[in-house]
């Protein structure tokens, strides 16, 4: 389905950290043909070709335009936009009344006589033709809509999202979810060839620990008590695999009462997968493949090196993030040895000092670092201040710290971090974890402002290794860092107890850009280990049996050795459309406070409802 075009720039394979541009999005739009009892033709498909043909089309008026003894209406519909000609010269004169009274949006109906156009329209597919209208019906008439439909239209955000089924007419909205389903269809093309049988799991479930809050539905023929909505199908996808399903998947509904962010919606999609019989390099395999093969498929992108690896302890001390953006470079380097002892506080007291080479950027003015300082000390990020020195095109140096260190100590620092004259080294002090992730920001911000972080441009790789557990300082006890069915990595097994904090999962994650783009594991499945795992999280053996009764009982029965991996469907079609935010590739999607603001929900419920379900509600609280 790629163009000529897009599989020639899929042959200069965009490798990792590459510079060369890659093919603009291309949401794969066929041309169909379609015959109904109201049209015979679509508003994407004439050409010239046609022209001589007498046809039918409906769609919507996108507007009309007058010119003398001419009106010109463009028809719209999810194909296209074709230009219907009304004459005042037409033997039929209430034909040109007719077309001079619709307004935009109405529904309507033409039949007409396919001719070349006069003054073509080079950025329309059907820009050469145009209908000379012998009959015009309306179908329906319209209100003057709130915002122009249009891709650049003039409606804000809030109030596209309040009127979305017109929101949905615009073109590039529309591309999006077509996008999104030639995506679903090709996925589920691909698996099913590689023996996945796609499998759903129920809506209504107990909850499973995922890390985020649950939904939770009332059940009204057992008051008081409570379904879960899934976070995802994770143990009914383990089950399957205890069932003797090897391989299956879904592209499934998962909701997570979460705070929201621009990847992030409460309910959202999954291609929910899982494997028997394998270990982490078959599942890696499998979805890499289906990655590569989706990236080939809708961008002509071919990549023909496997993804790059990296551990989740060299992501975190080169990027500071478990999801590192690897489209440029940048790495951190650490210089806490460096610097202490030379009597400043801020790097004396410091658990860990960091820096980022900004290479040639020791022109930035005097504005522009304040402005990066103010970036460091926004709440979001939360560092207290930034550290800098530039290497100035003589070799010396400019700091913000040249009252605490000779430039000898700032050569040192230079050399470590492999800067030249005209770089700038941007550091931050403070506690590991933090300053790490503070640091993230600003070298994202970097890559932002120096234009490195091309849309077109495509990096993924594989995080492994992650730590199973994550200690929590507020509640004093470990959390499962992926779920608490992840399997220890066998070599770190003796270390459950002795060493927790540092024993690594069997655990990865597939990063794009930045992005999490999906995330598995293999799976325990060996009821004595599981339980120990239990243990070790702060289960009492009746809470976990409680929860996970189930999930044990089944155990017992021959649970084959099994891992898989779930991959955020929004997340991948946003990321393949070239798009911000995962709520363009949705076509019901909530706002930041969670709420849908067309139909209004959520909404309070009737007291009737309330009595049956043997609810009551707590006024509210000051
Ligand atoms: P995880 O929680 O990592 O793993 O989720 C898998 C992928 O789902 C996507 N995702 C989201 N997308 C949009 N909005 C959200 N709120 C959201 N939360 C997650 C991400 C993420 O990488 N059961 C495990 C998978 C497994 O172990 O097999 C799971 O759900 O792209």
């Amino acid at each position: 389905m790629a163009s000529a075009q897009t599989r020639l720039c899929g042959l200069l394979v965009m490798l990792v950290g590459s510079r060369k541009k890659a093919c603009s999005p291309d949401p794969a739009i066929s041309i169909y043909s379609i015959s109904d009892m109201y049209r015979d033709k679509t508003c994407g498909e004439l050409r010239l070709t046609d022209a001589g043909q007498t046809v039918k089309i409906a769609g919507w008026v996108q507007r009309s335009r007058k010119m003398g003894g001419m009106t010109f209406v463009d028809v719209r519909d999810r194909y296209g936009i074709t230009q219907v000609v009304f004459d005042s010269y037409h033997e039929d004169n209430a034909l040109f009344d007719a077309a001079n009274s619709l307004g935009r949006e109405f529904v309507v109906q033409i039949t007409g006589k396919v001719a070349e156009r006069t003054s073509k329209n080079k950025n329309i597919p059907t820009g050469d033709i145009e209908i000379i209208a012998e009959s015009l019906k309306v179908l329906n008439k319209s209100e003057i809509p709130p915002f122009t439909i249009e891709d650049k239209t003039d409606g804000g955000d809030d109030l596209r999202m309040k009127y979305r089924y017109l929101d949905l007419r615009r073109p590039s909205v529309r591309s999006n979810l077509e996008l999104r389903h030639k995506m679903a269809f090709e996925i589920r093309r691909y698996l099913d060839s590689k023996g996945f049988l796609e499998i759903e799991t129920p809506i209504l479930v107990k909850s499973t620990p995922e890390g985020a809050r649950d939904f939770v539905v009332p059940s009204r023929m057992n008051p008081g008590e409570f379904y879960a909505l899934p976070q995802s199908p994770q143990l009914f996808k383990q089950l399957l695999m205890i069932s003797g399903f090897d391989r299956y998947f879904q592209i499934a509904k998962c909701f997570r009462d979460e705070d929201l962010r621009a990847d992030r919606q409460p309910e959202f999609t999954q291609i929910d997968c899982e494997m028997s019989f394998v270990e982490q390099e078959d599942v890696i395999d499998m979805f890499e493949g289906l990655v590569k093969h989706i990236f080939k498929y809708v961008k002509g992108i071919d990549f023909s090196e496997p993804f790059p690896r990296m551990t989740w302890n060299d992501a975190m001390s080169l990027y500071g993030s478990d999801k590192p953006d690897i489209r440029f470079g940048m790495p951190f380097v650490e210089l806490t040895d460096l610097v202490k002892g030379k009597g400043f506080a801020v790097m004396d007291d410091a658990e860990i000092t960091v820096g980022i080479n900004a290479s040639g950027c020791a022109a930035y003015t005097r504005k522009q670092i304040d402005e990066l300082t103010e970036f460091v000390k926004r709440p979001q990020v939360g560092a207290k201040g930034l550290v800098w020195v530039k290497v100035e095109p003589d070799g010396s140096f400019k700091s913000s710290v040249n009252k605490f260190f000779q430039p000898e100590e700032l050569q040192k620092w230079a050399e470590r971090m492999d800067a030249k004259p005209g770089d700038l080294l941007l550091i931050m002090s403070g506690d590991k974890m933090k300053t790490r992730k503070q640091l993230c920001e600003l070298r994202l911000e970097m890559g932002n402002r120096l234009g490195l972080r091309d849309r077109n441009q495509f990096a993924p790789l594989w995080v492994i290794d992650f730590p199973l557990f994550e200690w929590d300082e507020e509640t004093q006890r470990y959390y499962a860092m992926h779920h608490p069915f992840t399997s220890p990595n066998p070599d770190d097994i003796d270390k459950l107890r002795t060493d927790t904090g540092n024993v690594r999962a069997t655990a990865y994650d597939i990063i794009v850009n930045g992005t999490e783009l999906g995330g598995g594991s293999i799976r325990i499945h060996d009821a004595a280990l599981q339980d120990e795992m239990f243990e070790l999280l702060g289960f009492t053996p009746e809470r976990a049996k409680e929860q996970f009764g189930f999930l044990m009982n089944a155990f017992k029965f021959g649970a084959p050795p099994h891992g898989g991996l779930a991959l955020g469907f929004d997340r991948f079609v946003s990321i393949l459309a070239g798009l911000d935010t995962i709520r363009d590739v949705i076509a019901f999607p909530k706002n930041n406070s969670g709420r849908d603001v067309m139909n209004e929900s959520p909404s309070p419920i009737e007291q009737t409802q309330l009595d049956e379900l043997k609810l009551e509600l707590r006024p509210d609280k000051e």
